[in-house]
């Protein structure tokens, strides 16, 4: 088992290019984002309590996310290994899945992170509000929020992460293609 966590801000690519690394690597990709928005398509009381958190583009609760990814971890078979998606989003939450992944014989054994600059990531998730209807993709202020969110709270997890030698910038800017080359390469170098 090899386990990667794609990392970057809002709108810097992770979803995009993950279900291409998923299929080419036989990795399953984990997203905390589609596993909440799957609970608010539902219409589960989870979906309904984590909907306004989501649309300020807040986070939501840590206990909540390790939860829901302890149990796919647990539901999956027949896995060349998984690919953290928008999870970790705090140290907090890097320790436990950490724990989760000890306690099953495995570990984090890469953090990709994409490297987009803050012009381009708003301009990408704009263009996205007018197909996918996402309410944290219309408002320019809430971007603007979940960039902060992003800074504050998330990005303090590389120092975490290069300390212990995982850490793999990836740029993200250039055609998708490119960016799934850079990210492969990355990839090939650990398994
Ligand atoms: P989440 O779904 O994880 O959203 P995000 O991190 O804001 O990421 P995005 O999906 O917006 O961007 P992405 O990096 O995946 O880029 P994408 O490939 O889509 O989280 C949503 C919310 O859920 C959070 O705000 C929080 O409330 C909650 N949440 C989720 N996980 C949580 C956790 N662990 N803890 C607490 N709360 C959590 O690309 C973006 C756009 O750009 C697309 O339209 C794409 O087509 C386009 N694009 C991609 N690559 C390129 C390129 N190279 N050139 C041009 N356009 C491109």
């Amino acid at each position: 088992m090899v386990n990667f966590l794609i990392f970057g801000p809002p709108g810097s690519g992770k979803g995009t290019q993950s279900v291409r690394l998923a299929e080419k690597f036989n990795l399953t990709h984990l997203s905390t984002g589609d596993m909440l928005r799957a609970e608010i398509a539902a219409g589960t009381s989870l979906g309904k309590r984590m909907s306004s958190i989501m649309s300020k583009g807040e986070l939501v609760p840590d206990e909540v996310v390790i939860e829901l990814i302890a149990s796919k971890i647990d539901k999956t078979k027949n896995t060349a290994g998984f690919l953290f998606d928008g999870f970790p989003r705090t140290v907090e939450q890097t320790v436990s899945l950490e724990n989760m992944l000890e306690k099953r014989n495995m570990k984090i054994d890469s953090m990709l992170v994409l490297e987009v600059d803050h012009d381009e990531l708003v301009k990408r998730l704009l263009a996205r509000a007018e197909l996918s209807g996402r309410p944290d993709d219309k408002d320019p202020a809430v971007i603007e929020s979940r960039i902060d969110v992003y800074k504050s709270k998330t990005e303090p997890i590389i120092d975490y992460c290069r300390k212990k030698g995982l850490y793999r910038p990836v740029n993200g800017v250039g055609a998708i293609e490119d960016i799934f080359e850079r990210l492969s390469e990355q990839i090939r170098i650990i398994i």
